[in-house]
């Protein structure tokens, strides 16, 4: 069987993403940080599912990761028949009051590792007899978020950028598929700061579990669908984006994410 490239592994989606894919016999290159994580999540999934896990701990804010990861790849000979660019976090707060290079870091992470990971893998993508992309935006793409400006913007282009590559490769052995799910219960919350009590309390009412997602990420990236919003209050808060003027979407959004 070939093998699956999940960034963002050690925990949330992407752990939940991964095991799914584990369920469908795919091997498995998992990447993030944290070693210890990626190590137990290798051995769990290894004996649970049978099949070849292997990891790269990389720290992908780092400009020439993506190249690194890439050769790796190469140099052992894998071979790869689905990408998932999953590593993602936000920053939240004022755009004046976040550190200019934190920014910067993310959008690395976000948008450009996703870009440059994308290009240096389709050539082995278009190896196999058939492949797939799957990419996570997020519901925070369809409009824009006072103090969290700079990663809706991000996610906004994820979505974008995988729709156009949809259409590029429709004729293809490649298909693409970007999932934007909305609150779901990880760390993502904590890393972004958002730790008021206010805040944890109306995400709560609407969260999902990474494993909801990761399943209905998975089974509709393998149907080769093309943009999918996990859950009925995550579809409908997105349809009203369509709906709703943008400058009054922009001060609900301003409301739900005050502090
Ligand atoms: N949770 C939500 O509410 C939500 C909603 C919509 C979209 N999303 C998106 O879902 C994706 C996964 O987020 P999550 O909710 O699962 O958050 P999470 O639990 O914080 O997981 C983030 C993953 O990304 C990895 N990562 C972060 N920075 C990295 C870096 N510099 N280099 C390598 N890996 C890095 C982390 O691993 P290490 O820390 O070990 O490096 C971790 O595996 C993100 O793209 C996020 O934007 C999340």
């Amino acid at each position: 069987m070939s093998y699956a490239l999940v960034t963002g592994a050690s925990k949330g989606i992407g752990k939940a993403i991964a095991e799914e894919l584990a369920k469908q016999k795919f091997n498995l290159i998992l990447v993030a940080r944290s070693e210890k994580l990626l190590q137990e999540t290798a051995n769990h999934f290894k004996q649970t599912y049978n099949i070849d896990v292997v990891y790269v701990v990389k720290d992908l804010s780092h400009p020439t990761a993506p190249e690194e990861l890439a050769k790796w790849i190469a140099d052992n000979n894998l071979p790869l028949s689905v990408l998932v660019n999953n590593a993602g976090y936000a920053l939240w707060g004022r755009f004046d009051e976040q550190p200019l290079n934190d920014q910067v870091d993310m959008l690395h992470v976000n948008v450009e590792c996703m870009v440059k990971l994308t290009h240096l893998l389709l050539p082995l993508l278009k190896k196999q007899q058939q492949a797939y992309i799957l990419n996570i935006a997020s519901t925070t793409a369809y409009q824009a978020i006072p103090t969290l400006s700079v990663y809706a913007a991000c996610k906004s282009f994820v979505i974008l950028f995988s729709r156009a590559l949809r259409y590029e490769f429709k004729d293809t052995n490649i298909s693409v598929t970007c999932i934007s799910p909305g609150t779901t219960s990880t760390n993502f919350m904590n890393r972004a700061g958002m730790t008021s009590e206010k805040m944890i309390k109306q995400a709560e009412k609407v969260t999902m579990a990474p494993e909801e997602v990761a399943k209905c990420a998975v089974s509709k990236m393998l149907k080769k669908k093309n943009e999918v919003i996990p859950g009925l209050i995550n579809r409908v808060s997105v349809a009203m984006t369509y709906f709703v003027p943008k400058a009054l979407t922009e001060k609900i959004a301003a409301g739900i994410y005050k502090n």
